[in-house]
């Protein structure tokens, strides 16, 4: 095989991971372009690249440059480049088209990456530029500027990571959302323009489009070639695709800076985000299949089952009482919960949602002993204890906010505009940083907590440091970084969970320094098949918090049976958020088989690779989960809505093995559908079908009339 170091001596680099090959262009002393992202070329020869870079070297067309510009990784408006630049900044209006000329080159052969060093002498600025394949074939790149002018600052606008895509890719989706709907898919033509989707609320966002994906005409679940970015930040962002007449199609990524926010001086750096992008053949689950695999390949990953979690909010909100949570605690305990969260309400002032952030005391009124009588309770149980806080945030009511007002993010001499009765604390503030750091870490050192949820409810509107103002939406971002990574270093195998409204803050940096996210606010089932499943675009099941609401769902009003539920949440990490003193015995004895059920699968759903079935009729969905050596598989299928076929046709399970033989059939407790008392495919008696795995794949099983918002869960074991 060429290595990369041959294959640069002919300006061409070659880089190859997990099926994708990553081909990039340094011929010249310019900034790296990609001559091809996307399936493995196999073993090419440094012939064989050098004509690559022939064969796709663009045309020199009328009213454009003789030196036709490449599709570069950071993009520069001085080569031609028509479309979005990489860099953008000046010094007071000098400086703006730098134009690099690399220095070195640096390869990693064993790690399939490159570093690219280049300089704009004229311009006093220098660039770093990483760019390489992780082992499950993500491309993963991020770039770095520096200052280098002894006397003159430079404003920094923007560093925009940008990758071609081919022209086939003429299909974008990305998502939108808000809160208890995040992550709802949003599909449109790549046509010429750019679709440019903006994050200003200071965190990752409701709306965040988490990735974004070019792919071919009609591109699904399980179809079609499909090329995705992530940017791994949680502050505010630029994300977009772009089609010139004139230039490749690309995407792009990049952190938003707000006016004057970045501003280096002599010698200063900036590094933006991690950019991760993903490119699959055999459509989304390909792609997000990459990015399971990268995190589970993390020596960070969460490692241990996934315990049961019981969280008091939609139990018991701010009714904290020591007698209520105990009762609560031992109906956990008898169904088999393992991790007892205690939700917001439990610190000084916090009688409801308007008074006390930023007093991170126990409550001396409502807990006069403190948490000890109820943490012991809970350890008494043998479940882990979990608590709530919201550290980055501060209500005027508090002790905090009248003692230190300063310590509050605002702009243009005024208080912001309060949101839920609350304002931002500056954590760049090195006091306010050292106190919520000792706060935070005194409870952990007092009490036995095994979890925190951390919540951030409010957008970072207006934040900038008092006195004068400045923007401060990117050193608070790192703020809270680091925060997190001193507290984690200080109590280790503490888990956190990433909280904000819900699913505000799902990005794959927090999730560097967090164990899960807490999906939606919505524990609705029907709502949380849609989120749950767009999740899963970027996350594996395990890191992705679902839970076990109410019949009435609180937030939507709807009704669902306990299957439902049940069976939607346990393929995420599974908790409840149901008042359980007020269930009766009957609902608690099928929830605790619903538990039973979720300890014996979740070594193989949060293992095995996620399929999501795409059926032509879309009140109908199916998903599932396979492990690696394909000797099972678990799936669910769900009614949505009324499917408008009465026959609805066949359920065709991807994923299996073609070789194998399987037995297939229904699984208690969500094996009976009431549908099926019209008639029962034979697959769905006692004793299930045996059919071999092509069978299944191309030829499938007869849905059964299901109820809408019904669902049947499958389980296939090799015969
Ligand atoms: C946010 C969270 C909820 C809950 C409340 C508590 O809205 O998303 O899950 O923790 O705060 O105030």
């Amino acid at each position: 095989m060429t290595t990369p170091t041959e294959a640069a001596a002919e300006g061409v680099i070659h880089l190859r991971a997990a099926g994708v090959s990553l081909v990039l262009d340094l011929r010249g002393n310019g900034l790296p372009a990609v001559l091809h992202w996307g399936t493995d070329l196999g073993d090419l020869s440094r012939q064989d690249l050098h004509r690559l870079a022939e064969a796709v070297t663009m045309l020199p067309i009328a009213a454009f440059p003789d030196a036709v510009p490449r599709a570069a990784l950071l993009p520069e408006h001085g080569t031609g480049w028509p479309g979005q630049p990489g860099l953008t900044g000046h010094r007071q209006g000098a400086d703006w088209s730098p134009l690099f000329t690399r220095d070195s080159l640096e390869l990693e052969t064993a790690a399939q990456s490159v570093k690219v060093r280049a300089t704009d002498a004229a311009a006093r600025l220098s660039l770093v530029l990483e760019a390489g394949l992780t082992a499950s074939g993500l491309v993963r790149m991020r770039a770095a500027v520096r200052n280098d002018d002894p006397d003159r600052d430079y404003t920094l606008n923007g560093l925009l990571l940008t990758l071609p895509v081919p022209d086939t890719a003429t299909e974008l989706l990305d998502l939108t959302g808000r809160w208890c709907r995040e992550r709802a898919p949003q599909r449109r033509s790549f046509t010429h323009g750019t679709w440019l989707r903006e994050t200003r609320s200071g965190r990752t966002g409701h709306d965040a489009p988490l990735v974004l994906a070019a792919g071919t005409p009609g591109f699904g679940f399980g179809t079609g070639e499909v090329w995705g970015l992530h940017l791994a930040w949680s502050g505010n962002h630029r994300v977009l695709a772009e089609r010139l007449p004139t230039g490749r199609p690309v995407i792009a990524a990049g952190e938003l800076l707000l006016p004057g926010e970045v501003i280096l001086g002599p010698g200063e750096e900036y590094t933006g985000p991690w950019l991760y992008a993903s490119h699959s053949g055999q459509g989304l689950d390909g792609l997000s299949a990459r990015f399971h695999d990268h995190l589970r390949s993390r020596p960070g990953h969460p490692n241990r089952p996934r315990p049961v979690v019981l969280n008091t909010w939609e139990a018991v909100y701010f009714d904290h009482d020591l007698d209520r949570l105990t009762h609560l605690a031992d109906r956990g305990a008898e169904v088999g919960v393992e991790r007892f969260v205690l939700d917001d309400g439990w610190f000084r002032h916090r009688r409801d949602d308007r008074a006390g952030l930023g007093d991170w005391y126990v409550d001396e009124t409502v807990w006069p002993t403190g948490l000890h009588p109820l943490i012991d309770h809970v350890r008494g149980l043998g479940m882990e204890f979990g608590l709530w806080v919201e550290p980055e945030m501060v209500n005027p009511d508090s002790d905090l906010a009248r003692v230190h007002p300063e310590w509050i993010l605002a702009t243009g001499g005024r208080t912001p505009a309060d949101r839920r009765s609350q304002q931002v604390l500056d954590l760049t503030h090195p006091e306010a940083y050292a106190h919520i750091l000792q706060r935070l870490d005194a409870l952990l050192s007092e009490y036995d907590i095994a979890y925190l949820k951390w919540d951030h409810n409010r957008e970072l509107v207006d934040a900038g440091h008092a006195p004068g103002g400045e923007p401060a939406v990117h050193a608070q971002t790192l703020a809270v970084y680091a925060l997190l990574d001193d507290l984690r270093r200080r109590h280790p195998g503490l888990e956190i969970e990433s909280c904000a409204s819900g699913g505000g803050r799902v990005d794959l940096a927090i999730l560097e320094r967090t164990d899960r996210v807490w999906a939606s606010d919505c524990n609705d089932a029907l709502e949380r098949q849609s989120i749950n499943r767009w999740t899963q675009l970027l996350l594996p099941p395990e890191l992705i918090g679902s839970h076990v609401g109410a019949a009435r769902s609180h937030t939507t009003g709807r009704t669902h049976d306990l299957a439902f539920r049940a069976g939607t949440a346990i393929f995420g990490h599974l908790g409840i958020e149901w008042d359980l003193t007020r269930t009766t015995e009957t609902e608690r004895a099928e929830l605790a088989h619903w538990i039973t059920l979720y300890k014996q699968l979740r070594g193989l759903l949060h293992t095995g690779r996620v399929v999501r079935i795409d059926h032509p009729d879309p009140a109908l969905w199916a998903h599932g989960v396979i492990p690696h050596d394909r000797t099972e598989a678990i799936f669910a299928l769900t009614a949505m809505a009324t499917p408008i076929s009465a026959q609805p046709g066949t359920l065709r399970l991807r994923g299996l093995d073609p070789d194998a033989t399987y037995r297939l059939r229904p699984l208690p407790p969500a094996d009976q559908a009431p549908g099926m008392e019209r008639g029962t495919p034979a697959w769905c008696t006692k004793g299930g079908i045996t059919l071999p795995g092509t069978v299944l794949e191309h030829v499938g099983i007869q849905i059964p009339n299901l109820h809408p918002e019904q669902l049947l869960l499958l389980r296939l074991a090799k015969a």
